[in-house]
């Protein structure tokens, strides 16, 4: 790969962050981006704190040897589980120079836009609750905007999104339950974070069943319009990324699969290559 491609890696454990992609597509056109998802390993959600952590630094390294200087964790349980020790512990030793952002703060920051009584649900992979980074960054960062939150980990949504089951019958009685669940427990909620970035692919099941009156936060939009102020605000970082407009797509898992997914889903026809992370 040429040296000049400096693209901004977008990494998920799998196809979740083409929900962030997407929107990066849309704001920053010319820009050059890797897509890399660990299908193979998904999902992480159900796995240990050390393992995600082992996981996402592979991915990590990985896009910054393949020329990013900025990388996107596109994937709530990344970012819950790994993004502040790499931010941290490892990124003074790999290089100081490049960065790694997550994907909770940006939505974070914007509840205020949203909630009018302060009663906010959480929908996340089991990792990211029991991470409480939800409930932590929101009492840091929107404090006096939020006065409850509440929170209901999914952890068969993923695994349906990652096995295509989007359509099936079976999705709605989990979708319809895990919502349930969380209306329950707070009756008041009038904002819910879709906390995990598969979750938009399941929006169509998804809006049956919350209540019209509900916000419903997606991070996708949120994500982007940050990383594009981020990018006017750190122009020594913004002159790094290459500008070519070229996308790659990686995957750890079988090629051909993941294109067939990727391209439904982003509407355009995409080519992948599938890598090894160790
Ligand atoms: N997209 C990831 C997230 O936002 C999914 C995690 C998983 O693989 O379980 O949390």
């Amino acid at each position: 790969m040429a040296s000049e491609y400096q693209p901004i890696g977008v990494f998920d454990s799998g196809y979740g962050g083409l929900t962030i992609l997407k929107e990066f597509l849309n704001d920053l056109p010319g820009y050059d981006f890797i897509y890399l998802g660990d299908n193979a390993r998904a999902p992480y959600g159900s796995r240990s704190f050390e393992v995600v952590y082992e996981y996402t630094l592979q991915a990590v390294n990985k896009l910054f040897e393949m020329g990013c200087h900025l990388v996107i964790l596109a994937c709530n349980t990344a970012s819950a589980k790994a993004l502040r020790n790499i931010q941290q512990n490892d990124l003074p030793h790999i290089d100081p120079d490049r960065r790694v952002l997550g994907v909770i703060r940006p939505a974070v920051e914007s509840i205020g836009d949203y909630t009018r009584n302060g009663h906010v649900g959480i929908l996340g992979t089991v990792g990211t609750v029991l991470s409480n980074s939800y409930p932590i960054e929101l009492e840091k960062w929107a404090g006096g905007k939020v006065v409850r939150t509440t929170q209901e980990a999914c952890p068969i949504w993923v695994p349906l999104v990652e096995n295509n089951e989007i359509d099936s019958p079976g999705t709605e009685y989990f979708v319809a339950k895990n919502i349930r669940n969380l209306l329950s427990a707070d009756p008041e909620i009038d904002s819910i974070i879709l906390g995990c970035t598969h979750y938009p692919l399941l929006l169509p099941v998804i809006r049956k069943f919350i209540p019209e009156n509900i916000q419903l936060l997606e991070q996708g939009k949120l994500v982007s319009s940050k990383l594009t102020e981020y990018l006017i605000r750190h122009p020594e970082m913004d002159q790094k990324c290459s500008k070519s407009g070229i996308v790659t797509y990686f995957t750890t898992e079988n090629e051909e699969v993941f294109e067939k997914n990727a391209t439904t889903f982003l509407g355009r026809n995409i080519k992948s290559k599938k890598i090894l992370l160790k």
